[in-house]
C-alpha cells in the first residue's frame, strides 16, 4: 500500500508537481492524496488539479484564529486519510495545535542549508553574507520556525556572477530533486 500524502501550497507548486510527478512512477512508495492551499488562487491549484489531484483550499482568512484554521486543515487531512503532510511553499506558520498532531509525519523543505538562514529572504541572506555555497534541506516540521530535525540537504556552488534569481533558480532545481527522494526514503522506512 502506498503511503498517503498531503501537501500543503501556498503559491506557484513546482515542489508539489516534482512530488506529485514522481510519485506516478510504480515504484514510488507514496501517492498525492491531497493537494491543500491556504490561498484561493494559488498558481499551484490549477497545476495539481491538471495532473488530476484532488484539491482543497482553507483559505486563513475566513478564520478568526488560528485554531479554528488549523481544525478545519486537520478536517481535511482526515478525510482524506493522509498518513504523511509535506508542506510545499506553504506560507502560514502553524502552531502547536497542528504540529503536535503530525509530529515525525509532517515536512517542510527550506531554501537554505539550515541551520543557516532560518526564515525568509534566504538568497539575498546568503550572497551578501559572501557565503561559497547554499542550498535546501528537508526536515521534520516542529514549533519553531524552520528549527526541526534536518532530514536530508542537496548542496550547491555560489558562482562569482550569481543574482538573487540565478540562484533562487538552482536551488529550486536541487529542491525538486532533494524532496521526492527524501520522500521516498522516509516512506520505505513506515
Ligand atoms: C521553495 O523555494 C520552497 O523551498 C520555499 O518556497 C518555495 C516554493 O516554491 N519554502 P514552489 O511553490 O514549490 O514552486
Amino acid at each position: 500500500m502506498k503511503i498517503r500524502l498531503g501537501i500543503f501550497i501556498s503559491g506557484g507548486g513546482s515542489n508539489m508537481q516534482s512530488i506529485a510527478k514522481a510519485c506516478q512512477q510504480d515504484s514510488f512508495p507514496a501517492q498525492v492524496s491531497l493537494v491543500l492551499s491556504n490561498t484561493p488562487d494559488a498558481k499551484g491549484l490549477q497545476l495539481a488539479k491538471q495532473l488530476g489531484l484532488k484539491t482543497a483550499i482553507v483559505d486563513h482568512q475566513n478564520f478568526s484564529n488560528r485554531k479554528d484554521f488549523e481544525q478545519e486543515i486537520q478536517k481535511h487531512l482526515v478525510k482524506a486519510e493522509i498518513e504523511l503532510v509535506c508542506l510545499a511553499g506553504f506560507m502560514r506558520i502553524l502552531s502547536p495545535f497542528l504540529v503536535e498532531k503530525w509530529q515525525d509525519k509532517m515536512l517542510n523543505i527550506h531554501p537554505s542549508l539550515l541551520p543557516k538562514f532560518r526564515g525568509l529572504n534566504t538568497h539575498k541572506r546568503a550572497l551578501n553574507a559572501n557565503e561559497k555555497t547554499h542550498g535546501c534541506s528537508v526536515h521534520f516540521v516542529t514549533v519553531g520556525l524552520d528549527e526541526g530535525p534536518v532530514i536530508a540537504q542537496s548542496t550547491i556552488q555560489i558562482l562569482a556572477d550569481d543574482t538573487i534569481q540565478t540562484l533562487q533558480a538552482r536551488v529550486l532545481i536541487a529542491e525538486h530533486i532533494l524532496y521526492p527522494q527524501t520522500i521516498k526514503q522516509l516512506c520505505q522506512q513506515l
